[in-house]
């Protein structure tokens, strides 16, 4: 990814319950490709300022230079796969054309959390909404035509840009629902099964089991299958809707991107006893239902952190998505983190084999372990109630089951 040396730029933070960002820092990527970050005086000695990032970038030190470029929270306040082409698509240019300081300096209202990017200090607030969901049988059109690389027309490409700046490769756009912003998850042209109906009937499963998600809506746009997920990071406050910062358990990790080998459930559940300890046993949770559904997608960035007047709290879930697999294939299961004494092998000795980590007791780990393979077991009823078909809840049957069956 190409860098724009010496490219000034200023990042803005929403405070609490306000609509206006305010300027909190100078930034620039270097020609190395370091990302400096400067504090302003001013910001730094308000009491009420909050950090840009507070594990990264602690209002206590004035200068930072991120010698690993753009990661931490900033880097969860950018796009990923599917906002960088749209992105790109906007501004007609190639995607690995686009610097990653293009990509943070993209005007857009509903990125990740409360941070925004602006090239001068008197940038007035974005003048833009995400879309309404009335338009979602636009959006969709206008993605499936990205997707086949097809003629798109350009005032539909505009709406589908101004609502999708979250991270994540699958075709998305944050719409207004409700006078609420939510994530509309889209189908792609590459799935090979209803993702919208599996997403919804596992996220379901997943909170029977003691996981907090967020509030859902399926839709169905013309035949075409939408999930609406309520942003969390948003909240209603007597000014209007005002944002709440967030960072991925990558970020929470200090870990970059590139560095898979760091990933680690223990290590989130080592740094959560510093900022949240409370909630390592509903992070244990998560760990337990992903492997017992087999959602193998379970990378850092797709947990994540709520900060809230400088409070760092588990954000509610997201992305649970079981990976189908065939009968006496992949019956050794690799999840994309690191779970216990055995590595990343989904199996219920790991899970029980460094419980400490998570503040629990193995007799607790246990019965937790035990009281969510027994949901488990149960979820062709949640595929059903989703609308699921046979032919393709079959897709799924050793990812929940086969595995399972005998150990109760
Ligand atoms: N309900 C939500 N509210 C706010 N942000 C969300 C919500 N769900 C997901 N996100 C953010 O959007 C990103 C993409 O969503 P995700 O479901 O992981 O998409 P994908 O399937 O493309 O990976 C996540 O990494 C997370 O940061
Ligand atoms: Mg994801």
């Amino acid at each position: 990814m190409p860098t724009t040396p010496e490219k000034p730029f200023y990042i803005f933070l929403y405070p609490q319950a306000k609509q206006q960002a305010i300027p909190a820092a100078l930034a620039h990527f270097t020609k190395d490709g370091s990302l400096y970050v400067g504090y302003g005086n001013k910001y730094r000695n308000k009491n009420e300022s909050l950090p840009i990032d507070p594990i990264l970038l602690p209002l206590n030190q004035k200068e930072y230079i991120l010698s690993e470029g753009c990661y931490g929270a900033i880097r969860d306040a950018s796009p990923d796969y599917w906002g960088r082409t749209v992105i790109a698509k906007m501004i007609n240019k190639d995607i690995n054309e686009v610097t990653e300081a293009d990509f943070l300096l993209y005007k857009n209202c509903e990125r990740s959390g409360n941070l925004d990017f602006r090239e001068n200090l008197q940038d007035c607030e974005p003048n833009i909404e995400p879309p309404l969901s009335e338009y979602l049988d636009i959006l969709l059109d206008t993605a499936k035509h990205i997707e086949k690389g097809l003629y798109i027309d350009q005032r539909h490409l505009m709406l589908l840009a101004q609502g999708s700046s979250l991270g994540g490769s699958r075709p998305k756009c944050t719409v207004i629902y409700e006078n609420f912003p939510w994530l509309a998850k889209f189908p792609s042209v590459r799935d090979k099964y209803c993702n919208a109906k599996v997403e919804m009937a596992t996220m379901t499963l997943a909170q029977q089991c003691g996981i907090t998600i967020p509030e859902m809506r399926f839709m169905d746009i013309n035949g075409i299958d939408v999930l609406l997920l309520k942003r969390f990071d948003r909240k209603i406050s007597e000014s209007g809707i005002s944002r709440l910062g967030y960072m991925s358990a990558l970020s929470l990790c200090k870990t970059n991107e590139h560095d898979v080998f760091a990933y680690s459930y223990e290590k989130i559940a080592e740094e959560m006893s510093k900022y949240c300890p409370e909630d390592r046993i509903e992070f244990f949770k998560r760990m337990v239902f992903n492997v017992f559904c087999r959602n193998t997608d379970d990378h850092p960035r797709n947990h994540g952190f709520i900060i809230e007047n400088g409070n760092i709290s588990l954000s509610p879930a997201f992305d649970i998505v079981p990976t189908p697999s065939v009968e006496g294939i992949n019956t050794y299961v690799t999840h994309a983190m690191n779970i216990g004494e055995f590595g990343r092998l989904g199996t219920i000795e790991n899970l029980l084999s460094h419980t400490f980590h998570f503040g629990l007791t193995k007799y607790k780990a246990k019965e937790i372990v035990r009281s969510i393979l027994e949901k488990c077991l149960s979820w062709r009823e949640y595929f059903e109630n989703a609308g699921v078909t046979e032919i393709e809840t079959e897709m799924f049957k050793n990812s929940f089951e086969t595995r399972w069956k005998n150990v109760l």
